[in-house]
């Protein structure tokens, strides 16, 4: 067995919480949490003792210099990602950045120039990726159950940030510190979960909205996007939804895929060759994953010195992507990557 991973926290909120140090915690067989940094004292204090965690640090420079990591997880409001993550980099360590990347494609560029040059790896957090249906799913098109993927519709939305998410602190709705609303948040997953299943991206137009909540930033988006393989999409997400539909759908010329997000999960195909059939099959042995298998798989990548699967250049064109969108939105056009 391979040494512990010995890894630091940087931002202590909800996703460290619930996420990074849940999620490490879990695998105290591979990896150990050092020390946890956060500009609140009383929360870091509050998470180092929730989870054992000996070092506590206000100063994530302070952290990077003191502490005995090899790696970090970048876990505060976007506007920190770049700095946080080139100071670690060239502090030797490797990085798990929190999604989106950065707020803009000149950040991201810079973050994998610094991974680049310091020999360090930077995977980005797109969970989504980490689901066992999504994994599934990816499987099932590959192996040509639907066939040539042709469409695919992905909606994500909830009521966001402080109802539905829990945020530790007043940064979602500012423009300055987030870079923009419910298209970076989780217009970010949906765009890479299009760019997983189907392909690359070419061109998207958008349409953006602050339709319910009073804020500086859209708590609604709609986008349609070309794949490069010649295949359409389209997103919604929000921060503004009720109950509703929630989850993934792919329309392949030999079948059908919904990876419904509702409880209990379940991805339906419509081609019986491969997995049964005929009809709509329930696939029940695919819940699972996420947060848990994401720090798993980043902590196995170092300690295997194995490619991270989401690296900075999946995060760099997920930012680039949305950063057409807000640019398609401005000035009423397609845009193209
Ligand atoms: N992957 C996912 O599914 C997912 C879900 C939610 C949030 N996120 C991302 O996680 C990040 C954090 O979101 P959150 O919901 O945990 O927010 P949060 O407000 O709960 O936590 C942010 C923490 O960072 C601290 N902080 C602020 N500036 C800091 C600095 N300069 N140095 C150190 N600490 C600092 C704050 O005090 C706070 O405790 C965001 O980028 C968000 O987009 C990802």
């Amino acid at each position: 067995m391979p040494n512990k991973i010995k890894v630091g926290v940087i931002g202590a909120g909800a996703i460290a919480e619930h996420a990074h140090l849940m999620g490490y915690s879990k695998i105290p067989e591979l990896c150990e949490i050092r020390a946890i940094c956060d500009v609140n004292k009383d929360r870091a204090e509050e998470m180092a003792a929730k989870f054992g965690i000996k070092e506590v640090y206000t100063d994530h420079k302070e952290m990077l210099a003191k502490a005995d990591i090899d790696a970090v997880s970048v876990c505060t409001p976007n506007k920190f990602h770049a700095s946080q993550t080139i100071d670690a980099c060239n502090a030797g360590k490797h990085v798990l950045c929190e999604k989106p990347m950065a707020i803009n494609d000149e950040e991201c560029e810079a973050m994998i120039e610094a991974a680049v040059r310091n020999n360090v790896q930077l995977m980005v957090g797109f969970t989504h990726r980490f689901y066992n249906y999504n994994q599934k799913a990816k499987e099932l098109i590959a192996q040509g159950v639907i066939g040539k993927p042709f469409m695919i519709r992905v909606r994500f939305a909830h009521e966001g940030p402080y109802i539905s998410w829990p945020a530790k602190s007043n940064w979602f709705f500012n423009k300055e510190l987030a870079g923009g609303g419910a298209l970076l948040d989780m217009g970010i997953h949906a765009l890479d979960i299009m760019r997983f299943l189907v392909g690359d991206i070419k061109d998207i137009s958008a349409n953006l909205g602050t339709l319910v909540r009073t804020m500086e930033v859209e708590d609604n988006a709609i986008c349609t996007v070309n794949f490069d393989n010649g295949a359409m999409g389209y997103l919604e997400v929000g921060w503004s939804s009720k109950s509703g539909i929630l989850g993934i759908e792919v329309y392949g010329e030999d079948g059908s895929m919904v990876i419904d997000y509702s409880t209990p999960i379940k991805i339906y195909v419509d081609k019986k060759k491969i997995i049964g059939g005929p009809g709509w099959i329930e696939l029940k042995d695919c819940t699972g994953g996420g947060w848990d298998a994401e720090m798993k798989a980043f902590i196995q990548s170092l300690q295997n010195g194995t490619p991270v699967p989401v690296n900075g250049f999946d995060g760099l064109k997920g930012v680039r992507l949305a950063m057409a969108a807000y640019k398609s939105n401005a000035e009423g056009r397609k845009v193209s990557l």
